[in-house]
């Protein structure tokens, strides 16, 4: 548990902070609410109030009912000034969104609003969340301001390439998602503190691989690779030392992952080959091809025929092989998708490629897996099978890493059967 101080400045991105803050209370930590008087256009203040229990501040004079304490604190008898007691008390702060002009006040010092003078008044980590349109981001000002912020010891939390606020704007720009910032700041908060992956390689295998056909075209597969950047962000944020190779991956990266990227599924077993004596824990989340074209063509193959026959060829099983290589102290977790009811078919190959683990789901329901930002998992191992039920994949990636930990402390003692709480 930590307390949060979350700044909010002026942007439409606003309303995702009323996701973090639901997350962040979800997550068991407290906080406290600070506005510029801008934000309140874009999200009022009674909606930060109902979320966190707590008053929400937005000018430097105004009587903070709380005086300065957050939800899990004894108010001080005194009236202490708002925004040295908040700061005072925060374990960390965050602002996001972070506007243009509030990273442009933070980086020169101006102090004219009650999130400007909480942050230069902050002792403990401050961490902020850009967004705003691309253009402004990419300005050499803001990037000047952002470069200064970072040399101060201030967190960036940069921000995504996508669909902006504004209707049909496109770019750099995007307010983070609500649960990445909310890890990024577990992460911050977890520094020095001992944690229970501490020192532990972890290798993940994320994505899905693609087989050539011809110079332009390939056979592939639908994981987006989602599930495989939970583990390896919830790894990381446990302690571990991540390295994640990455078929064909277009999602958000950690600056403090090691990422190793491939296309084909003999790219993905070089570099599985390569990785896997100095890991700990393979979780092998990539769907890889079975088969391949067997013959490739080097240009683009025309439209001649009426019929085109493609002759496919096995690919290797990189996951048997690599279990085949395994030291005592290694542990190795596969992945299935199945159509259907998997359960029988994930005690078949977790015997038939010697796993320590393996993580079923059932790709024939469409609320879940594929492109989906949940999945629902039985997590089977020798010991008996836990039914992870339907939650985000940063939900799921946590109770994988809960039920793995326990494999590696006690390979047979977890109960089978139990469930996550949602
Ligand atoms: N896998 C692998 N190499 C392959 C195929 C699969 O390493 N060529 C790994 C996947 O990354 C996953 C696990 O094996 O962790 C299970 O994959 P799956 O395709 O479900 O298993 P298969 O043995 O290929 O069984 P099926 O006959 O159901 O395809």
């Amino acid at each position: 548990m930590a307390r949060l101080l979350l700044g909010v400045s002026g942007g439409i991105a606003a309303y995702k902070s009323l996701e973090f803050v639901r997350l962040a209370i979800k997550a068991g930590h407290v906080v406290r609410v600070i506005q510029t008087p801008t934000s309140e256009r874009f999200v009022g203040k009674a909606s930060f109030e109902a979320l966190t229990g707590a008053p929400v501040l937005i000018s430097e004079f105004e009587r903070d009912p709380a005086r300065g304490a957050f939800p899990d604190q004894t108010p001080p008898d005194h009236e202490p000034i708002s925004h040295l007691q908040l700061v005072r008390n925060a374990d960390l702060m965050i602002v996001a969104p972070a506007s243009a002009n509030t990273i442009a006040k933070l980086a020169t010092g101006v102090a004219d609003s009650l999130l400007c003078t909480a942050a230069l008044a902050a002792p403990c980590p401050v961490a902020i969340a850009p967004a705003m349109n691309n253009q402004m981001f990419l300005n050499p000002a803001t990037q000047a301001n952002l470069a200064t912020l970072r040399e101060r010891g201030i967190t960036v939390l940069d921000p995504d390439t996508g669909q902006l606020g504004s209707k049909g704007e496109w770019g750099v720009g995007r307010l983070r998602e609500p649960s990445e910032l909310l890890s990024a700041c577990e992460q911050l908060l977890a520094r020095g503190v001992p944690q229970p992956m501490d020192g532990l390689n972890v290798l993940v295998t994320a994505g899905g691989t693609r087989e050539p056909i011809d110079s332009v075209r390939y056979i592939g597969n639908r994981s987006s690779g989602r599930m495989g950047f939970a583990l390896a962000s919830e790894a990381l944020h446990r302690g571990a030392n991540v390295t994640v190779i990455a078929a064909n991956v277009a999602l958000p990266r950690s600056p403090h992952v090691t990422y190793v990227d491939v296309e084909t599924a003999a790219q993905l077993q070089a570099a599985s080959q390569e990785k896997f004596p100095s890991c700990d824990l393979l979780l092998m989340a990539a769907a890889v091809a079975d088969y391949r074209p067997s013959d490739v063509a080097d240009t683009k193959i025309k439209k001649e025929q009426r019929t085109l026959a493609l002759s496919l060829e096995r690919t290797d099983d990189v996951l048997t092989s690599l279990a085949l290589q395994r030291i005592p102290g290694q542990t190795v977790v596969g992945f299935a998708a199945e159509h259907g009811d998997g359960l029988e078919a994930a005690r078949i190959k977790l015997a038939r490629k010697d796993l320590d683990a393996i993580i079923v789901n059932d790709i024939s329901r469409q609320d879940i897996g594929f492109d989906s930002e949940a999945n629902e998992v039985i997590f089977v191992s020798a010991a008996g099978e836990s039914l992870i039920p339907r939650a985000t994949k940063a939900e799921i990636a946590a109770a994988i890493l809960d039920l793995v930990l326990q494999l590696r402390s006690a390979p047979t003692a977890y109960a089978s059967g139990s469930t996550l709480s949602t």
